[in-house]
C-alpha cells in the first residue's frame, strides 16, 4: 500500500510562482530543523500567535523533533522551500503537516504556515492542495482546523481549496471541519461572482428570448433566432471557465 503513495521521500515538485519565485515541494524530513528554525525566526509575532494561539518566541527541541521526525503516514508534513534557477535548494518558506485523529482515523488536524514576505503568493493554497492529494492517499476524508476567530487568512484559504461541512466554537478557538475535494475531479471554485451573475443573466435571457418566440410570427422569428444564437454562443465560451456545469 505504502509503496504505492506519490508523497513519500523521492516526491519533489519544482512550481514558479506568479511572481517569478522558484519553489520545490518535497516532504519535510528530520535534516530541516534548521530551516525549520530560520523560518520560525522569519516569522512575525502576529503569525505566531495564529499558529500556536500564544506568545511563542522559540521552538524547544522537543518540538522541533515532534515537527520534523514524524512517521509519514499518520503524522505527515510538506514543505515549500526556494529554489534557484540550478534547483538548489535556499531557505523555508511554508509548512504543512496533517496528523491523524487517534478516535476518528479518517479525520486529520491540519496545520500551516507561510513565513510572512511569502503570504499571499500562492504558498499556503499550493502547499493544502498537495496535502489534500496526500492524505487521501493515506486514507484521510476529512480535515479539521482550529483557527482563532479573527484569522481570516486561514478560513479564506480553507473555503478555496476545501468543503467546509461544521464550524463551530471551542471558547475563542472556531473549529472547522471539512471534507476533502478530489482536486482532479472536481473544479476549482475561484470563478468571479461577476461571471456567474453574468451567466444567470444570459441563461434567463436566452429563456426569455425562446418564449418570446413561440408568440411571434415568422417575421420577427428570424430575429430573435440571432439573438438567440449570440446568447448560446457566448454561454458555450464561458463554459470551460465556470464552476459549475452549465
Ligand atoms: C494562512 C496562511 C497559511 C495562508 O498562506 P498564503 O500563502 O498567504 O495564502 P495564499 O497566498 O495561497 O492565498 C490563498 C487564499 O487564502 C486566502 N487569503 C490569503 N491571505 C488572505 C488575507 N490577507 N485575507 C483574506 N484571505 C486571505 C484567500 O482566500 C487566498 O485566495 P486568493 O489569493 O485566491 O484570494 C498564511 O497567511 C499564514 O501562514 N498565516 C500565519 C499562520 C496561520 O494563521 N496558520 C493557520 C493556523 S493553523
Amino acid at each position: 500500500m505504502r509503496e504505492r503513495l506519490r508523497f513519500i521521500e523521492t516526491y519533489r515538485e519544482d512550481l514558479t510562482l506568479a511572481d517569478g519565485q522558484l519553489i520545490r515541494l518535497r516532504l519535510l524530513c528530520p535534516s530541516d530543523k534548521a530551516c525549520m528554525i530560520s523560518a520560525f525566526a522569519e516569522l512575525s509575532a502576529q503569525s505566531r500567535h495564529k499558529r500556536f494561539f500564544s506568545a511563542k518566541d522559540s521552538l524547544s527541541h522537543d518540538e522541533l523533533r515532534y515537527f520534523t521526525e514524524m512517521d509519514g503516514y499518520d503524522h505527515f508534513a510538506l514543505a515549500a522551500v526556494e529554489i534557484d534557477k540550478n534547483g538548489n535548494e535556499g531557505r523555508g518558506l511554508g509548512v504543512t503537516r496533517c496528523i491523524r485523529l487517534v478516535d476518528d482515523i479518517e479525520c486529520a488536524e491540519v496545520a500551516i504556515t507561510v513565513i510572512d514576505r511569502m503570504q499571499g503568493h500562492g504558498i499556503g493554497r499550493i502547499l493544502l492542495e498537495r496535502l489534500v492529494d496526500a492524505a487521501r492517499e493515506r486514507g484521510i476524508a476529512r480535515f479539521r482546523f482550529e483557527c482563532l476567530a479573527h484569522n481570516l487568512e486561514i478560513q479564506g484559504l480553507i473555503s478555496k481549496v476545501c468543503r467546509i461541512v461544521d464550524t463551530h466554537f471551542d471558547g475563542e478557538v472556531r473549529i472547522v471541519e471539512t471534507d476533502l475535494p478530489n482536486t482532479e475531479a472536481d473544479p476549482p471554485q475561484h470563478a468571479p461572482e461577476a461571471l456567474f451573475n453574468l451567466y444567470t443573466l444570459i441563461q434567463a435571457l436566452t429563456i426569455q428570448s425562446i418564449d418570446m418566440q413561440m408568440d411571434m410570427g415568422r417575421a420577427t422569428l428570424n430575429q430573435t433566432i440571432g439573438a438567440t444564437r449570440q446568447s448560446v454562443g457566448l454561454m458555450s465560451s464561458l463554459k470551460g471557465t465556470l464552476p459549475f456545469q452549465p
